[in-house]
């Protein structure tokens, strides 16, 4: 019955993307499922982009979508904002790519570090998976311990020693939550340094920390689970999970490469939880590549060049870009307190009514999110942990995903999504009637 309401929305869906099912057939020619990135991709084949504008994205075959996947939540102030554009267009005529600073990179770091509590300096990376991957090599040489901890689950971008129990398949999960690789021949050697640990179960983190002191540099993990619907970390677990890292002198890095959006000082601001380090992307970047990591001036001196030798060697050709920084400091510009204030008050509403809908249609469906983010989830109760996030109805999940794709809505695979500056409380009227017309529909 599930499969039959799938097909007929997937039929749908090939009668509006005749083009991008050509493109993505000549695609597959040259890159291997004829994609470059696991999240552009989903079944049967992805829509090929034309352009986008403010908060729509329009593909090749001419449809229109209302756009809450903004390329990752990185576009908070949506699709070739005007003042993004002309930044890029001056300093595209001064040059894109130096190898010497220039002067907005001080800017940005400043902004950056008065406003992110745990940031005394920071380095700037071209992608959150160099920010978390250089985040964690500055806890290890700090504190000269190899081992790391991280939550079954989290994602932390693609270096090796995060990718590991990222979303293990439900037969390889054991009791005592041993460290599944992430592609066949990882080696061994990377799955032993590597700790797992269950979100909101502090006891067993407890003991697990304890356990293996004298050997973990750091705990990584987001304040807000990205990958479960942007589910908010309990507050008691944080703090309890800051406690003790402190205690026993393990470093805590927060991976705010999108929780960072959730306020103007990022989800360590929002939960008055510091880290000892933070690893940032997307946002800060206004749409172009980017990634940071930073705090707490003792360690993050370990990159100091400027005496001869830093402890660590940092380097990248395209460090701090221009274009990246100007684009940057064009969306800080705009992300007042007010900003995000209004911000959150919509993704507050949009949940809101979300819900109400939900109550009215007598569904078995929870309704995820923080701030400007939201996720939907089929199943009754809230996510508390990888395994029960697996209790999700995926094929329900899928049939939403392209029925409200066929309506002109796009969301994340997942069923999730942010909103921009652009978005209206009309948005939200508009994406919560669409949604509850298709949930009456497939229910
Ligand atoms: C929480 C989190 N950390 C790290 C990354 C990696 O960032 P990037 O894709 O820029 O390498 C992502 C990307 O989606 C992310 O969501």
């Amino acid at each position: 019955m599930e499969s039959r309401k799938l097909n007929l929305e997937i039929n749908k869906y090939l009668l509006k993307t005749k083009k991008s099912k050509i493109l993505q057939e000549k695609a597959a020619k040259y890159l291997p499922g004829g994609s470059t990135r696991e999240a552009q991709y989903f079944d049967p084949y992805p829509i090929f982009i034309n352009h986008g504008k403010g908060h729509y994205i329009y593909d090749v075959d001419g449809n229109e979508y209302l756009d809450f996947v903004i390329n990752a939540t990185s576009l908070i102030l949506g699709h070739s904002h005007p003042g993004i554009v002309d930044r890029l267009k001056i300093q595209a005529n001064k040059g894109t790519a130096f190898s010497g600073p220039i002067e907005d990179l001080i800017n940005l770091s400043e902004i950056l570090c008065d406003r992110i509590p745990s940031l005394d300096t920071l380095r700037f990376t071209n992608s959150g998976t160099e920010a978390t991957l250089l985040a964690i090599r500055a806890a290890r040489a700090f504190t000269k311990k190899n081992k790391i901890a991280k939550f079954e689950g989290g994602y932390h971008g693609a270096h090796e020693t995060v990718a590991i129990s990222v979303s293990p398949n439900i037969n390889d999960l054991t009791d005592d939550m041993k460290p599944i690789a992430g592609y066949v021949g990882q080696p061994e050697g990377i799955l032993n340094d590597v700790i797992m640990l269950p979100y909101n179960d502090l006891n067993v983190c407890e003991a697990k920390l304890r356990e293996y002191k004298d050997s973990l540099s750091c705990v990584i993990m987001e304040p807000v689970i990205s990958s479960f619907g942007y589910t908010p970390l309990d507050l008691d677990f944080l703090i309890g999970i800051r406690t003790i890292t402190k205690e026993l002198g393990i470093l805590l890095i927060f991976d705010e490469v999108q929780s960072l959006r959730i306020a103007y000082g990022g989800a360590q601001e929002h939960f008055g939880i510091i880290p000892d380090l933070t690893a940032m992307g997307k946002i800060i970047g206004g749409g172009l590549p980017v990634g940071a990591f930073g705090g707490r001036e003792e360690i993050m001196s370990l990159y100091d060049q400027s005496e001869g030798k830093a402890v660590i060697p940092h380097s990248g050709t395209f460090n701090g870009n221009p274009m990246t920084l100007v684009a940057g400091l064009e969306t800080m510009k705009h992300l007042t307190p007010d900003t995000y204030k209004r911000l959150n008050n919509l993704g507050e509403m949009l949940r809101l009514k979300l819900r109400a809908v939900i109550a009215e249609l007598e569904m078995p469906v929870m309704i995820s999110g923080i701030g400007s983010l939201f996720g939907i989830h089929f199943r009754n109760e809230p996510i508390k942990d990888y395994r029960s996030s697996l209790k999700s109805d995926k094929l329900m999940r899928r049939i939403l995903f392209t029925a409200l794709l066929n309506e002109g809505i796009l969301l994340q695979g997942q069923t999730a999504g942010a909103l921009n500056i652009l978005t209206k409380e009309a948005d939200i009227d508009n994406f919560v009637k669409v949604t509850r017309e298709v949930l009456s529909r497939i229910k």
